[in-house]
């Protein structure tokens, strides 16, 4: 099977199986989507309105600067995947509470043990602290962090401030897109830290 049937398979699954409560009274699943063979994996929080609609992350005005970024270090959507915490949106976009995202960490645990990317970036508080719960945005952002989970064969990961915060807040958009800047430099260094350990 390729990675983009398994990735095909495990979205049907989780859209039949996923018991987070948000299901009723989203529109339909949002899953994953990109390239199953990505070497980097982004993971926002969870869809918004747009998002609901059309069935896909990232399509809304937080989609649009993300692509803006993208450009800045001459990638693409296709060349990416790109996922949330929680499948399903939040009534009137509230913040997921701890039990939805639980409900869907299998889904996204599943989502990267498939794809198996280089690096994992996290796009806002949510998302890191899915994986670091101690680690404070403000603090973390823009800095490669290295740690090794039992699920998941990624180590790297790099969290950035989340495209729709820093949309309403200049300084925050700018430090974003300093962050964003820095992920070419963050792949060489992991492709160094790898070649030494092997
Ligand atoms: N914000 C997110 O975190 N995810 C989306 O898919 C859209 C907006």
């Amino acid at each position: 099977m390729t990675k983009k049937e398994e990735l095909e398979n495990l979205h049907n699954k989780w859209k039949q199986e996923c018991s987070c409560e948000l299901k009723k009274t989203a529109t339909q699943a949002v899953p994953g989507a990109g390239s199953p063979d990505a070497e980097i994996v982004f993971i926002g929080e969870a869809p918004g309105k747009k998002e609901d609609e059309l069935g896909i992350p990232f399509v809304g005005s937080a989609g649009k600067f993300l692509d803006e970024m993208l450009g800045l270090i001459n990638l693409k959507r296709e060349d990416i995947y790109i996922t949330n915490v929680v499948k399903y949106r939040p009534p009137n976009n509230r913040d997921p509470s701890p039990e939805e995202k639980s409900a869907c960490r299998e889904w996204l645990l599943e989502e990267l043990k498939i794809i198996s990317p280089k690096l994992i970036i996290f796009l806002g508080r949510h998302a890191m602290n899915n994986f670091f719960p101690e680690l404070q945005i403000s603090g973390a952002h823009g800095k490669l962090l290295i740690k090794s989970f039992k699920d998941i064969s990624t180590k790297y990961f790099f969290p950035l401030y989340h495209p729709a915060a820093a949309l309403y807040d200049g300084s925050m958009r700018e430090t974003l897109k300093d962050d964003f800047k820095k992920i070419p430099k963050v792949l060489k260094e992991i492709e160094k830290r790898e070649e030494k350990a092997n």
